[in-house]
């Protein structure tokens, strides 16, 4: 679940999303929004997938068989992952440009005025985002068609903690900019003046997003869960690391941002603009090492991407194959010729791409959220649920937490879910 969680939406989106929206003070609202909605959410989504041991799009129909509602829970688990991956692929697509720079040792070669308007170039060109978001695609495709999944899951063990201790290293670089600590205040001390009301629903859709919450996968994933694990602990350390992971991509990014005169609000691209820049810099003292390091982050970078959109086309494909007796042949070509059509759209149009991310951040996982909440708040029994998450009483959960994670998922986290839905169609 945490290598399911720990992905782009740490290193790519979360610095991003804090420069477009209130910089440490969004930091504040993003962690009060994963400990009091997002982690009950989680909880309830293992909860869902262990208890029915179905796949998210029939986990709740399979427990209360008969209501349309919860069918259309199930279909909504397996259309949003397949939206995701269409646009996360044209991010792969980036990724991929930029490691294949990276091996020629591109960024070091290249001078810091220059190398954060790469980017730039890069979409500014009609075909180029396109043909590397095909040739991502294709790759992720190749790796699943010939069964080597397991070995490029077996290398994302490897190359996670690589790339933490990576942006470790690129942390203790990039506070040294002349410049740096401007990015290091932006990120670490909160002025509430920066909030917008939408920061409320980016905060909420984000802590979803980097979770994997909202998009049935935590739900498939419960149902590998033994009865015997301890959910309350191993959901908030899946939480913890997460967050770990995003607010060290952070660290990394922000002080680079400032140094390098970047706007923080400048959106998607943002990590393109300002890493380029902190390898461009080590490259005039440290090229060689400087050199090694932008090639094993980008290496890095598109193995996690690679995982996410794997594991996001399996939702699509399972559902195919077990609904209309698909060869599971077929099935991965049709998901991935869905995904390629609609990221090609994505990489042609900015305009599009950013409606999709915010359509599926803001909209479709909360929806999906919601109704997982209801489900586990409202439809399945109390004890049903402490059954659950005790194995009848079996595992030692600290008496006084459960009763707390019940009530926020029965109570806080859908009317907060609902409440800043709404707000956010008004504002
Ligand atoms: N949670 C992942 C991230 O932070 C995104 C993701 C979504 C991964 C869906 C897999 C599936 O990058």
């Amino acid at each position: 679940m945490a290598g399911s969680a720990i992905g782009l939406g740490n290193i790519w989106r979360f610095p991003y999303i804090v420069g477009e929206y209130g910089g440490a003070a969004f930091v504040v609202l993003y962690i009060v929004s994963t400990i009091f909605i997002s982690l009950p959410i989680f909880v309830a989504e293992v909860v869902l997938g262990r208890k029915s041991r179905m796949s998210a799009a029939y986990s709740m129909s399979s427990l209360r068989p008969g209501k349309r509602v919860w069918k259309f829970a199930g279909y909504l688990a397996v259309l949003i992952p397949l939206i995701i991956c269409s646009y996360y692929s044209v991010i792969g697509g980036w990724s991929m440009d930029f490691m294949l720079k990276s091996f020629s040792g591109f960024f070091v070669r290249t001078s810091t005025d220059e190398v954060t308007g790469l980017f730039g170039n890069l979409t500014d060109s009609v075909w180029k985002p396109v043909a590397m978001h095909l040739l991502f695609l294709g790759v992720s495709c190749f790796v699943v068609m010939r069964g080597v999944k397991t070995g490029i899951e077996k290398f994302s063990r490897l190359s996670m903690p690589i790339l933490f201790i990576l942006i470790i290293v690129m942390i203790c670089y990039s506070v040294t900019l002349p410049g740096a600590e401007a990015g290091i205040e932006y990120l670490l001390k909160p002025d509430f003046s920066h909030l917008t009301p939408r920061s409320f629903a980016y905060a909420m859709g984000q802590s979803f997003y980097s979770l994997s919450l909202g998009m049935g996968i935590i739900i498939t994933y419960g149902a590998y869960v033994s009865k015997h694990e301890n959910i309350l602990a191993s959901s908030a350390g899946t939480a913890v690391a997460d967050f770990a992971f995003a607010i060290f991509a952070g660290l990394a990014i922000m002080p680079a941002v400032f140094a390098a005169g970047i706007e923080p609000g400048a959106g998607p691209g943002l990590i393109f603009q300002s890493i380029p820049f902190i390898f461009s810099k080590m490259g005039e003292n440290l090229p060689v090492i400087s050199g090694i390091v932008a090639a094993f982050f980008f290496i890095a970078v598109v193995v996690a991407a690679m995982t996410s959109c794997i594991s996001l086309v399996e939702v699509g494909t399972s559902f195919l194959s077990e609904k209309y007796g698909m060869s599971r042949k077929k099935a991965v070509l049709i998901v991935y010729c869905i995904c390629g059509f609609i990221g090609t759209l994505c990489a042609l149009e900015g305009r599009l791409f950013d409606a999709f991310d915010w359509f599926c951040s803001n909209i479709l996982l909360l929806v999906l959220s919601f109704l997982v909440a209801v489900f586990v708040g409202f439809i399945l029994k109390k004890e049903e649920v402490w059954d659950n998450v005790t194995n009848q009483g079996q595992i030692a959960v600290n008496g006084k937490i459960f009763p707390v994670v019940y009530f926020l998922i029965r109570w806080v986290a859908p009317i907060a879910i609902a409440v800043i839905f709404f707000t956010n169609f008004i504002l």
